[in-house]
């Protein structure tokens, strides 16, 4: 197969963002009427408050476009690869980590799971990544699973690092979060690294590495360039 379209990594949470531009339209709207229609001086307050919610979409759609670029190159800095290692991305969406690691890799591989929910990025599917694979020349470099967080496919012990990036609240319940960050522990080499970033529960995976006995650092937020901010755990497995 040949790349012929350009990568594309999607909108994260589109409908939030499609909510966001409605609730703000409907506020500037009414704001307008209110000080225009009716002559109260409050309307205004609507219209600032709608208008709020507008900057929030962009700030959105802004970290989608460009800020989880820069986002991926921390993670990936963070994971500090060698080239030989075995990757794996969990919640890998349409392959943002996943390709970024495999094109920083040498004889290593990479591998991306997911369980491809639209709700949670534009475009979600595996065939999608995989085109993105083509478009980015790293296609037989990388292997995608259709795969759940909370009960992986890989072999315990089988990969150097894992790396993560606004999934793992995608998981609602705490017992599945925790169910998910053991997987995480288990799949890991002794020596291995897990990277997960995330929007919140950052200080809630931190103390779940902890209690596997891992040694935890954590990073950010990064309020320059994501939005809502991002945080970064990363934990190591002891040797
Ligand atoms: C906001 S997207 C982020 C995608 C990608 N990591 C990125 O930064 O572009 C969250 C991803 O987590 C995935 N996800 C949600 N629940 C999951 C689960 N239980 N197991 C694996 N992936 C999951 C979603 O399908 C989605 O692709």
């Amino acid at each position: 197969m040949t790349a012929t379209t350009r990568a594309d990594y999607g909108i994260d949470a589109p409908k939030v963002i499609l909510n966001f531009l409605v609730l703000g339209t409907v506020l500037v709207l009414a704001g307008l009427g209110l000080r225009f229609e009716k002559g109260f001086g409050w309307g205004w307050g609507l219209v600032w408050w709608g208008s709020t919610w507008w900057a929030t979409a962009l700030l959105m759609v802004m970290y989608a476009k460009f800020g989880k670029f820069r986002q991926r190159d921390r993670i990936l800095d963070l994971a500090q690869l060698g080239g030989g290692e075995t990757v794996l991305d969990v919640g890998t969406g349409r392959g943002l980590l996943a390709i970024g690691a495999a094109r920083r890799l040498t004889t290593g591989r990479s591998i991306g799971i997911d369980v491809f929910q639209k709700e949670d990025l534009s475009g979600n599917s595996l065939e999608r990544t995989q085109a993105n694979l083509v478009a980015e020349g790293v296609e037989g470099r990388v292997e995608i699973r259709a795969d759940d967080a909370r009960k992986l496919s890989l072999e315990s012990a089988s990969v150097d690092r894992v790396v993560s990036n606004l999934c793992l609240h995608n998981l609602y319940k705490k017992d599945e979060r925790a169910q998910a960050l053991a997987e995480i522990v288990r799949v890991l080499k002794p020596g291995g690294r897990a990277v997960i970033s995330d929007y919140k529960l950052v200080d809630e995976y931190a103390a779940a590495f902890r209690a596997h006995g891992l040694t935890v650092a954590k990073h950010g937020p990064y309020l320059m360039d994501t939005f809502p901010p991002l945080r970064i755990v990363v934990a190591i497995k002891p040797a």
